[in-house]
């Protein structure tokens, strides 16, 4: 993945980093001003490592924020988190003097490269952060874990609170807090837009999870829903999967642990209409559908989030509110104006299973309807790719194993094998062992050709870091495949310490 895009500062930088000054390391041009390829290659790496330890650093920042908004500061999840906070800043200053991080509009960078994922994850601290004018954060070596833990209360405070309070610039002088500096709003603006091509479809994707928050909160609210809103949202993604299906089902292995719902509704919208379009189904069909799958989970605004997050089995009671989440949002959706029935029979029958055996149960009708039959397929198989308070994630060519198991009882047998062609036996965002022993990330489709991906190679056979390098698997198989094969196996991503989502 590389970043182009680069915030420059149009004010004075309170941080002591420079954002942009990486930009070659990051793009892989580094070799272009006479070093040697080796010393480029160098810088690269120990690039690449800044920004990964700088994610880190972020992760525990807000889940020690989270932690303090709930707990007092000597309690021991509190403690924790700030420890662990604490643990990865220093390894982030193994590469770095100081850690920062800017805002610009609604995205987070860190020295000049955006954090798509980040931006996109922890979406309400940029709001946060907004809200509170804070247009982008430095933090200095020098931080103690009291001044850090003192950090985290004021930030905590109310946006009212602060602002009487004379803002957080005043109130971390008062407090002497003197390593952790805050931006003004506004510090940091984008470089113009052609650099940014590469980040338009995440934005897409973004903007499609913030729809359909929107649209579970306004229900939430008061039961209308802007159909209008999830219009756009379908349309624009089916824009986009009619572009490059490939490179938009990459975009569906984004996940986030703590909002579940919004994401994966965005990835199931995003299988069902890839799905949907091999089928093939025409433009009208595809919205009808696609508008199903956006809002195929809205019965779950009524289940208390602790059911939903339960990492212990369901009580008795909790497993019938769970049941009932699909007549639930088939209900609210019957009361708006503008969805089509068949979207609503999405909803109503995405649990339904191909042999009827699932919940609610259906009398007098022999099949799911299409749509909820493509829908099932999706639905299940985001789910089972997703960590959970109560699983692990399995990685895509388990779960494309557990939809062969199932085809005829579960699913619609013909809609999992176009499901399977469209993917392929190790789908986009797979991390694999390829037979010479590297290890890599898929990539891409390689045209129609679903068995024989692209792939991008990140690590040798000795597990060394290597400049990422795309490969065409069918070439390999030329060369070395045993018995036609090009990969060995796949690779649970949480075992090698290694997110494929860097590498798409
Ligand atoms: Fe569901
Ligand atoms: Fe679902």
């Amino acid at each position: 993945m590389s970043e182009k895009t680069a915030p420059e500062g149009k004010g004075p930088n309170t941080g002591r980093a420079e954002p942009g000054r990486h930009a070659n390391g990051a793009n892989g041009e580094a070799a272009q001003d006479g070093r040697s390829f080796k010393e480029g290659a160098l810088e690269y790496f120990h690039y690449r490592g800044s920004v990964e330890r700088a994610r880190e650093v972020l992760r525990l920042f807000q889940a020690a924020k989270k932690a303090a908004s709930i707990y007092p500061p000597n309690h021991e999840i509190c403690l924790g988190a700030f420890a662990e906070f604490m643990r990865g800043f220093r390894e982030f200053l193994t590469r770095r003097e100081a850690f920062s991080l800017q805002v610009v509009g609604e995205e987070f960078f860190f020295e000049g490269r955006l954090l798509a994922r980040e931006s996109v994850l922890y979406y309400p601290l940029i709001k946060e952060f907004q809200e509170k004018g804070i247009g982008g954060l430095s933090i200095g070596a020098g931080l103690g874990a009291g001044e850090f833990v003192g950090f985290l209360y004021l930030l905590n405070r109310g946006s009212e609170e602060l602002r009487a309070q004379g803002g957080l610039k005043a109130l971390l002088d008062a407090k002497g807090i003197s390593n952790i500096a805050i931006d003004d709003p506004g510090t940091w603006r984008e470089k113009p837009p052609e650099s940014r091509e590469r980040s338009t479809a995440r934005e897409e994707y973004y903007d499609a999870v913030n729809v359909i928050r929107e649209l579970a909160d306004q229900v939430v609210s008061d039961r209308r829903l802007s159909t209008g809103k999830a219009n756009r949202v379908v349309g624009a993604m089916l824009s986009r999967v009619g572009e490059n299906r490939s490179a938009v089902l990459g975009l569906a292995t984004i996940k986030s642990y703590d909002e579940y719902t919004s994401f994966h509704s965005v990835n199931v919208l995003i299988l069902s209409l890839a799905l949907g379009s091999m089928l093939p189904l025409d433009r009208g069909a595809l919205i009808i559908l696609g508008t199903g799958a956006l809002l195929h989970d809205l019965g779950k605004i009524t289940i208390p989030q602790g059911v939903l997050t339960k990492s212990g089995p369901l009580t008795a009671q909790e497993w019938e509110m769970m049941r009932d989440h699909p007549a639930r949002g088939a209900d609210i959706l019957l009361a708006q104006p503008g969805v089509h029935p068949l979207s609503v029979m999405v909803a109503y029958e995405h649990h339904a299973r191909y042999d009827l055996r699932g919940y609610p149960r259906i009398n007098g009708k022999r099949l799911q309807g299409l749509f909820s039959r493509i829908v099932q397929v999706c639905d299940v198989y985001d789910a089972m790719t997703t960590t959970r308070p109560y699983q692990r994630a399995r990685t895509p060519d388990q779960a494309m194993r557990v939809l062969v198991k199932e085809m005829g009882s579960s699913f619609d047998p013909l809609l999992v094998k176009v499901f399977m062609d469209m993917m392929g036996m190790f789908p986009v965002g797979t991390l694999v062992r390829l037979v010479t022993g590297e290890t890599a990330v898929v990539y891409e489709a390689a045209g129609e050709d679903a068995a024989w991906p692209r792939v991008k190679v990140i690590r040798d056979a000795e597990g060394g870091e290597v400049e990422p390098r795309v490969m065409d698997l069918a070439r390999l198989v030329e060369k070395v495949g045993e018995g036609g094969r090009a990969i060995l196996e796949s690779i649970h991503p949480e075992d090698a310490g290694i997110d494929p989502q860097d590498y798409l």
